[in-house]
């Protein structure tokens, strides 16, 4: 099948898509008001959006991240916007001792817990968003130490967190929030350890989605697919016109995340143009999309 022809057929999936378009049962935006929320990877990106977001409802936020300076400007600034509390826990999370610390802090503060949002992306590399818009191939580059941290990072702190929050989670009908990406979804060239982590997310959380479900505890459990989105490191690191083009801006992003997880969405699509059309593909057609992605550059 030619180029067009795979371009036209996720075209038209795209119509359908718009077509089909769920609407969020009726997010209310007072029902974040004295929430409790803890918010993993703030000091910058779409988790420091999301603080900013959440004070203004005037929820109750612990963030954390590894740089205390910048949590706390931004805890500063969501108590100006808003917050009704705001705390933080400067930790690694890729050390189990930081992932206990950050949920003992929110028992310790707060008493309880409705919403635990999943968000940071790191590695012991400085800069994360530049090796992973490097265009560098696995088999060019194959650092398993890398992996073995970033998978630690990325995938498993998401799962111990989870596990930690998961009792004061039952006992508030609670939320965990899981961001991922449209390579959690679909694999392009390049991103092989990226898809790694969020391929594993979508793995574990659906796997827990339903066993909760099973068990009727009614904990929800929602997977954020996001397309591209203009944080800073992807302006200063992404060079492809198109991925460019195709960005989001990140007020919009941490608003449509904070709404799925308020609405108990299974999963939000952002921006749904140029995500939920392509993981759609993936999953009808997982062939034809592997032939799309070898054609991307
Ligand atoms: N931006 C996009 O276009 C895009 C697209 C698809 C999906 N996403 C997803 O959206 C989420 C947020 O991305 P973003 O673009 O906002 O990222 P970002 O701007 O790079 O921010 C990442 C955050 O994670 C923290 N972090 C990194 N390593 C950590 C560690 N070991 N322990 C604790 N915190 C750590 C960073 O703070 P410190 O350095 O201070 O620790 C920072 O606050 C990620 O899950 C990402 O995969 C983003
Ligand atoms: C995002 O920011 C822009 C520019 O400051 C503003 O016009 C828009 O209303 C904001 N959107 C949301 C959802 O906050």
């Amino acid at each position: 099948m030619s180029r067009r022809a795979c371009v036209g057929l996720a075209a038209l999936l795209g119509a359908v898509a718009v077509g089909i378009y769920w609407n969020y049962d009726g997010f209310d935006p007072e029902s974040l008001r004295g929430a409790t929320v803890v918010i993993t990877g703030c000091s910058t990106g779409i988790g420091e959006e999301m603080a900013y977001q959440y004070a203004r409802l005037g929820a109750k936020i612990l963030i954390t991240a590894r740089r205390e300076n910048r949590l706390k400007e931004v805890v500063a600034k969501a108590k100006s916007l808003g917050a009704q509390e705001a705390h933080y826990v400067a930790g690694d999370m890729g050390k189990a001792e930081d992932c206990e610390r950050t949920i003992q802090t929110a028992k310790e503060k707060f008493g309880q817990l409705d919403y635990l949002v999943l968000n940071h992306i790191g590695s012991k590399l400085p800069n994360t968003m530049e090796k992973l818009l490097s265009g560098t191939h696995w088999d060019q580059d194959p650092d398993m130490d890398y992996l073995v941290d970033f998978l630690n990072v990325n995938l498993v702190s998401y799962v111990r967190l989870a596990s930690l929050a998961l009792p004061l989670l039952k006992e508030s009908s609670g939320h965990i929030v899981v961001i991922s990406s449209i390579f959690g979804k679909v694999p392009l060239p390049t991103v092989s350890y990226y898809s790694a982590a969020k391929f594993g997310l979508d793995g574990f959380f659906s796997s827990l989605r339903v066993e909760l479900m099973k068990a009727q505890q009614d904990v929800s459990v929602t997977l954020v697919v996001l397309g591209v989105v203009k944080t800073q490191g992807v302006l200063a690191y992404q060079k492809n016109e198109a991925f460019l083009k195709a960005a989001v801006p990140v007020n919009e992003t941490a608003l449509a995340i904070i709404q799925g997880g308020a609405t108990r969405a299974r999963e939000v699509y952002h921006p749904f143009r140029s995500t939920w059309p392509f993981a759609t593909l993936r999953a009808l057609w997982p062939g034809l999309m592997d032939n799309i992605a070898v054609n991307v550059d």
